[in-house]
């Protein structure tokens, strides 16, 4: 069971916890000052760690089980085993949170070695950790009121295995610095002749398909 009872009455006694101060570590809730992990961990030493980022709004997950599917195809691609209730935990820590509009992340790792070697035993515990931040929903106010942002577009140097959402994330971090010291919030990566990614966000293309009726038998796709 997550411990969570710890965390809530750190509140019932009026201590003051900012929000957004609970965070998950290893199946117990606690203020963020008190969670700690070893140095030999491999998510620390090695980036032999895996994410995810979920939004929630009004104290529901966006799109929450492709997000958990996409998290258990990360840790099954490292090899990674967990039999963690993920729905539980993260309304557990949305909960103790305060709910409303949240960014939760989620970063599993290998867990600490005894030392630091490359290799790995299979018997380590991974390291489960998660956090919240207050986001916005961009779209109470209607899809007209979204502002648009400014991007740079620039070669993409991440790693072959993107679709495996690691932790090490020094290229998107490089490339995301030149966007900000080019006044702009994003950047747009290119390989290969193609667009790839954004550096902390999707590319999602709108094109219009309209039909166009020429006869009442004929139809053509008109892009
Ligand atoms: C590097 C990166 N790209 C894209 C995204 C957007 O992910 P999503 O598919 O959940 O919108 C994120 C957030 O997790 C990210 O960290």
């Amino acid at each position: 069971m997550l411990i969570s009872a710890r965390a809530f009455m750190f509140v019932a006694k009026g201590i003051k916890i900012a929000a957004m101060d609970i965070v998950h570590l290893n199946g117990q809730l606690l203020p963020a000052d008190q969670a700690h992990i070893s140095v030999f961990d491999r998510g620390f030493l090695f980036g032999d760690s895996i994410y995810e980022v979920i939004p929630f709004y009004q104290s529901k997950g966006f799109r929450l089980e492709e997000h958990i599917q996409r998290l258990e195809h990360s840790l099954r691609a490292i090899q990674i085993h967990t039999d963690v209730d993920w729905n539980r935990l993260l309304d557990e820590l949305v909960a103790a949170n305060g709910g409303g509009n949240l960014s939760v992340y989620l970063q599993v790792s290998r867990g600490a070695s005894e030392g630091r070697s490359h290799q790995y035993d299979g018997d380590l515990t991974p390291t489960i950790f998660a956090c919240c931040k207050p986001i916005k929903d961009i779209y109470a106010d209607g899809p007209d009121s979204v502002q648009g942002i400014a991007a740079i577009v620039t070669a993409d140097l991440r790693w072959h295995r993107c679709d495996i959402k690691a932790t090490g994330l020094l290229p998107n971090i490089l490339v995301l610095q030149q966007a900000r010291q080019a006044g702009a919030a994003e950047a747009i990566l290119i390989r290969d002749g193609v667009l790839t990614e954004g550096a902390s966000s999707n590319l999602l293309w709108w094109k219009t398909v309209c039909f166009i009726h020429r006869n009442p038998v004929q139809r053509f796709l008109a892009e």
